[in-house]
């Protein structure tokens, strides 16, 4: 199947986004998530069971995460993040950091004209300390490039974790008390949210994580408070955007109380 890595064609921008020939089903009306988080998750042992090393796995979902976004794209989802290293991930072998730095930067250069031209906005959540300049400076000029676009938004989390975004939102509150700019009883949930890396970005409505694994690796912790989650037993290697939209058809059918319940008797 064509992983639908269309050539850059800038006319292309406008039309609908479909180089397999395969479209979505049809989701009822409002029923598509509004922001979804993928955990692409398995590299690592699609390339090990294949006597390859880790960052050949990794190497191989590039093509995976833009035939994720294409497909994102047709489905009609307007903000998609993907953890693509985490806080946590620096306890990797220096070899794997190395080469997941060298990557990120890759990806950001070779892909970003690409998602330019499908009228995807580019957003880095993460942060700066540690994180390699060559990577900050290429997440930077993709954000710049394509701050145009509304079609919809591809959150890259790079450095990113979720208890170290709610750590920098409360240091900006205590410094903001102690300077006397704000009471203590400001401090509200929505103060808080407002302090986010990428605040106005909704929460997220659905967790995908590839591989069979289940759990969400301290991703988007807050703004995840309320999202389902859907885990398919697929290394992300071998993920398509039908797994997107299999996943997108899961959450459809799910209930989503945010906290109320009503009666619903069955007899
Ligand atoms: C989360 O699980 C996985 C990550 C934070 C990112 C891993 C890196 C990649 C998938 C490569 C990036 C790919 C592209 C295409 C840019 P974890 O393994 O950190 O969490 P766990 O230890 O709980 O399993």
């Amino acid at each position: 199947m064509s992983r639908g890595l269309a050539r850059h064609d800038p006319s292309e921008a406008l039309r609908p986004v479909d180089w397999t020939g395969e479209h979505p089903p049809e989701y009822a009306k409002g029923s598509v998530p509004a922001h979804v988080a993928i955990i692409m998750d398995g590299n690592g042992r699609w390339a090990n069971q294949r006597g390859l090393t880790r960052t050949q796995g990794h190497a191989a979902g590039e093509a995976v995460l833009l035939d994720v976004v294409a497909g994102a794209l047709q489905a009609g989802v307007r903000h998609l993040s993907v953890y693509a290293f985490s806080t946590e991930n620096w306890k990797r072998s220096p070899d794997e950091v190395r080469f997941l730095m060298g990557f990120n930067k890759d990806v950001l250069r070779r892909r970003r004209d690409q998602l330019d031209a499908w009228g995807v906005r580019v957003r880095w959540a993460g942060r700066r300390p540690r994180l390699w300049a060559s990577v900050i400076t290429e997440l930077e000029e993709a954000e710049r490039r394509t701050a145009g676009n509304d079609r919809m938004t591809l959150q890259m989390c790079v450095n990113y974790g979720g208890t170290m975004e709610i750590a920098d939102a409360v240091r900006s509150i205590a410094d903001d008390v102690a300077a006397g700019r704000l009471k203590p009883s400001g401090v509200t949930d929505r103060l808080v949210r407002s302090r986010m890396y990428n605040a106005d970005i909704p929460d997220v409505d659905l967790y995908i994580r590839s591989s069979g694994e289940q759990r969400i690796s301290n991703f988007l912790t807050l703004q995840g408070a309320y999202a389902e989650m859907v885990f398919l037993d697929r290394l992300w290697p071998d993920f398509t955007r039908q797994d997107l939209w299999r996943a997108l058809d899961v959450y459809t059918g799910r209930d989503r109380r945010f906290g109320g319940a009503v009666d619903a008797p069955t007899a």
